[in-house]
């Protein structure tokens, strides 16, 4: 199976993924063949696999059957694709990765079922892998963060109110968790302690609110094409991210005429916000955020083993705070 061509420049860590990627594939057997059909298509699309990818890096501190750490990586990567195939029923979009969604090719039922049976790849992974209960616990510790992390972004749709320290909150739960738990089993699994897992888990986190950050900066500086999904849908549905935020900081009365309209917003409306978002330069506070989350991470990083892993470790984190898609 080809993964995303970024591993390219990872030659110890991309076969790796691929297996990760074959090891999911091969366990998509739903009695469902639009499920199945679904599944396979949304597999094979180019994910960027970031989160088994870390999960791969922070067990290779220790010398541990690859063939256990390549299905929890699986596991892991399982569990963000059912969250994917979900957050598009939510977010009602017409595409990912490219293609278009689920949801919008086969419909909200067929969409629910496979993100469902993607949960049920992950809990058998995890349960068949696991060494003990630990790495469980901060599965299910992790995907009811997620989930509160999303209900509460839910429940402050439209709210211009919205703070900072809000949508931090939001984005710890909804993305900073999977990369938590992706550094968490890696590192525990590998048989470190656990207080070496726990350590990583932070590392995991500040990762992903930055990864967050630059998905939100993107939304603002990149088109469909390059994405792969719709840009600019967050504030059309009153999602507000880390560039209008620290925008409308600056100069609220300019923003509430537009955002006031909430779901009746016209085109005219969303572009208004799109031009104050830039004259505020909301993108270039939102990037020295993300810069300060990626230093957290690698003052993290730099206190780990000095191994091959931890420079692989820090040039990928380095890499995402710069990329374009
Ligand atoms: C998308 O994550 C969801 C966010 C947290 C922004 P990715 O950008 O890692 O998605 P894929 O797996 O590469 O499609
Ligand atoms: C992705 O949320 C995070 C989860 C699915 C939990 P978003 O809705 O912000 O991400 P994209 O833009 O659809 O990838
Ligand atoms: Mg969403
Ligand atoms: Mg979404």
């Amino acid at each position: 199976m080809k993964i995303h061509p970024m591993w390219a420049d990872y030659p110890t860590l991309a076969p790796e993924l691929t297996a990760t990627l074959d090891l999911i594939e091969g366990q998509i057997k739903p009695q469902n063949q639009p499920v199945a059909e679904a599944l396979l298509s949304m597999i094979n699309a180019g994910g960027k696999l970031l989160r088994p990818a870390y999960c791969l890096l922070f067990s290779q501190f220790k010398q541990v059957d690859r063939k256990k750490m390549i299905a929890l990586a699986a596991a892991v990567e399982s569990l963000h694709t059912a969250t994917l195939v979900h957050d598009d029923i939510i977010d009602k979009s017409a595409t990912r990765r490219g293609l278009p969604t689920i949801a919008a090719q086969f419909g909200p039922d067929v969409a629910v079922y496979a993100g469902d049976y993607l949960f049920v790849v992950c809990f058998k992974l995890i349960a068949h892998w696991a060494s003990d209960l630990r790495s469980v616990q901060q599965d299910g510790a992790s995907m009811e963060r997620l989930l509160n992390g999303e209900l509460s972004q839910m429940a402050r749709r439209y709210n211009q109110g919205i703070t900072i320290d809000d949508y931090l909150s939001q984005v710890s739960g909804k993305t900073g968790q999977l990369f938590a738990l992706a550094a968490f089993i890696g590192a525990y699994e590998s048989d470190n302690s656990l207080m070496f897992a726990k350590t990583c888990e932070k590392i995991g986190m500040n990762i992903g609110i930055a990864f967050q950050l630059l998905d939100d900066i993107l939304d603002y500086t990149s088109d469909v094409q390059t994405m792969g999904k719709p840009v600019h849908e967050d504030i059309r549905q009153g999602v507000y991210s880390a560039p209008l935020i620290l925008a409308k900081q600056q100069a609220p009365a300019a923003f509430a005429p537009y955002l006031d309209k909430r779901e009746a917003a016209t085109d005219a409306d969303l572009a208004a916000v799109v031009d104050l978002v830039d004259r505020y330069d909301g993108v270039g506070a939102a990037r020295t955020l993300a810069a300060d989350y990626t230093a957290r991470a690698l003052a993290g990083l730099a206190k780990l083993p000095d191994q091959p892993a931890r420079a692989t470790l820090i040039k990928l984190t380095e890499q995402l705070l710069t990329r374009k898609s």
